[in-house]
């Protein structure tokens, strides 16, 4: 039987980064299920549709060929959309368009498909509870909003991305309402779920915790 991590929690919480530690440490494959959304935000801008266009967004959901190569690229298509799929325009339509209900049907079937016969550490919002709830360890890693706001605005200056630090809370903070307060897939904190609040936490902190629970 393959084995299973999921990792849920908000924007800027250190998801991405535990995830890919984790991976490489317990040799499972990493899944950034927010990825996805994100090319699905990327397709739309480059079709130059707008948030109003959801039959369209839908569509194109169902139509866009996303995957992961093992040297850690995102493709569109077959373009790489690694770097395109952080920008500033995506990240500000990105949780919208995963309110939609029909690409989020889309989405998780896409993401299952890719945890199917692996042995993978998957990382989202409704991985513990939606996409893989029969997962062998839950965790729900959290962070206060100063704090993820302060991460992100550092990785965005070593990235050249330019937005202010206040404007990345705004998003943040945004994004959060939207993300906990989804119709399906929402975040959500549940018992099964072993809680983190990585904010006064180091990376290997967080990393070796969870290492822990895995081990035990
Ligand atoms: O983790 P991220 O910031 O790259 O995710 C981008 C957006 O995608 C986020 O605002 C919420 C959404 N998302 C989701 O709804 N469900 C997931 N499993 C992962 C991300």
């Amino acid at each position: 039987m393959s084995k299973i991590v999921a990792i849920d929690g908000p924007a800027g919480s250190g998801k991405g980064t535990v995830a890919e530690i984790l991976s490489e440490k317990c040799n499972l494959i990493n899944i950034d299920t927010g990825a996805t959304y994100r090319c699905v935000a990327l397709a739309a801008l480059n079709n130059n549709l707008t948030l109003d266009n959801v039959d369209e967004i839908v569509e194109l959901s169902g139509k866009i060929k996303i995957e992961f190569t093992p040297d850690k690229r995102v493709l569109l298509d077959n373009k790489d959309v690694t770097d395109a799929i952080r920008s500033k325009e995506v990240t500000s339509i990105v949780s919208p368009i995963s309110s939609i209900l029909k690409v989020r049907e889309n989405m998780v079937k896409l993401q299952r498909e890719m945890a199917k016969n692996y042995d993978v550490v998957m990382e989202g919002r409704d991985i513990t509870t939606v996409v893989l709830p029969n997962a062998n360890y839950k965790f729900y890693l959290d962070a206060t909003l100063e704090e993820r706001a302060n991460r992100r605005y550092k990785q965005y200056q070593e990235k050249g991305i330019d937005m202010t630090l206040e404007e990345i809370k705004e998003n943040i903070s945004k994004r959060d309402y939207n993300d906990m307060h989804k119709e399906v897939g929402s975040l959500i904190r549940t018992d099964e779920q072993v809680y983190i609040d990585s904010t006064n936490m180091t990376i290997e902190e967080v990393v070796n915790k969870m290492i822990e629970v895995i081990e035990e």
